[in-house]
């Protein structure tokens, strides 16, 4: 198992040393990895054995109970990645490494806005989620709503609201614990990224904030309603990556030697603020159409497409105009199922045939 480690982690460091415009610090540790399932063994190797920082690896011995929430929350980001960009040529595919993303979650393209935001979402959902469930004992869920609410428009706060308050904190602490780059030569790309990295996390828990919403239950003589209690609750974090993606759709390009603060790119809509819940990238995306091994990016050929989609799936756009082969699939089903008294059921067997497409 050690040795498995130590070779991804070696594996993750050549890659980087052969693509100068990474980050150079991913090597030493990217805690997103822990949600991956390559991750299994990290009962056993403790948090000194994780690819964290040294800070991250301070904080995951200081707090030992909340490692598996950080998991969970690793491994829902990484899970809504692959959900939300399925049809899409790039679709969130990961590697064997500690990179997880490979090239994208340094490439500083909009799809590497993307990953972050979602990876510092899925801590704040998976953290807050287990204090309501009272599952750590630095936080609970929210009762501080109770006395407030509006009797005269007949509802008030209560029972248990989702405190997002420790979990927003917790990713920004841990995400910014990671370790900082240290090659003097990067210096000003570098701070351009690291603004990037600051900017999407920050967005992907401005995310989970914004679509916190108002659960309420009626009380009152045979379900009149004279009575509402209402709480907060999180969006499920499937509704949480839909907003993301399209906040990725709209991302902002920035330059890249702002300083700390991010200036758009385009100089006429330079004047048009970037809020704190869009997304920011420095480099434009290539178009995925072709694998490039270097930059670990796949290609679409072979790919499944959708003849009659004009939407990102059809072949038209993920084949990039290169056409598709069709091969015939043939499914056996049980169908006409009759119930037979008594008491069993009779089914015959179907054949359909469906035609698959995939990119040439
Ligand atoms: C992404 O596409 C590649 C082919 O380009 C395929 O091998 C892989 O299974 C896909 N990954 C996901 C998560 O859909
Ligand atoms: C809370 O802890 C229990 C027992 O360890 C676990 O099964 C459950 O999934 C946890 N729930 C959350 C939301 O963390
Ligand atoms: C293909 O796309 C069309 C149009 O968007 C849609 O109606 C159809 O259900 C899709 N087929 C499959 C197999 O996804």
């Amino acid at each position: 198992m050690e040795k498995g480690a130590s070779f991804g982690l070696f594996r993750c460091c050549m890659l980087f040393a052969v693509i100068p415009i990474l980050f150079p610090y991913h090597c030493q540790g990217n805690w997103m990895w822990l949600g991956s399932t390559a991750s299994g063994i990290t009962e056993k190797m403790g948090c000194l054995g994780l690819p964290l920082s040294n800070k991250q690896k301070d904080l995951c011995k200081r707090k030992p109970n909340l490692l598996p929430t950080i998991k969970e929350g690793a491994r829902i980001g990484i899970y809504e990645c692959q959900n939300q960009f399925k049809h899409e040529r790039w679709n969130c595919s990961i590697t064997n490494d500690y990179s997880v993303f490979g090239y994208e979650l340094t490439s500083g393209t909009k799809e590497s806005a993307f990953i972050l935001a979602v990876m510092a979402a899925g801590l704040v959902h998976s953290v807050t989620r287990a204090c309501s469930a009272g599952n750590l004992t630095e936080c609970s869920c929210d009762r501080s709503r109770q006395s407030g609410g509006s009797a005269d428009e007949g509802w008030h706060w209560g029972g248990c609201s989702d405190d997002i308050q420790y979990g927003l904190a917790f990713s920004r602490k841990f995400i910014h614990s990671s370790e900082k780059p240290s090659s003097p030569d990067l210096a000003g790309e570098k701070e351009a990224r690291e603004t990037m990295i600051l900017h999407n996390s920050e967005a992907g828990r401005q995310a989970v904030s914004k679509l916190l919403s108002v659960n309420c239950r009626c009380h009152g003589v045979s379900g009149s309603c004279a009575v509402k209690t209402c709480w907060k609750t999180m969006s499920s974090f499937d509704k949480i990556g839909q907003f993301l993606k399209e906040k990725y759709e709209h991302s902002v390009q920035i330059l890249d030697r702002s300083k700390k603060k991010v200036r758009r790119k385009d100089k006429v809509q330079r004047k048009v603020p970037v809020n704190r819940d869009d997304l920011v990238h420095i480099k434009k995306s290539p178009n995925y159409c072709v694998e490039d091994k270097k930059l670990g990016i796949h290609g679409t050929r072979g790919r499944q497409c959708n003849r009659t989609s004009p939407a990102a799936d059809g072949c038209n756009l993920l084949c990039c105009g290169r056409g598709y082969n069709t091969h015939v699939v043939r499914h056996v089903e049980r169908c006409d199922c009759k119930f037979v008294w008594c008491c069993y059921v009779r089914c015959r067997r179907c054949e359909t045939m469906t035609d698959v497409h995939t990119c040439k």
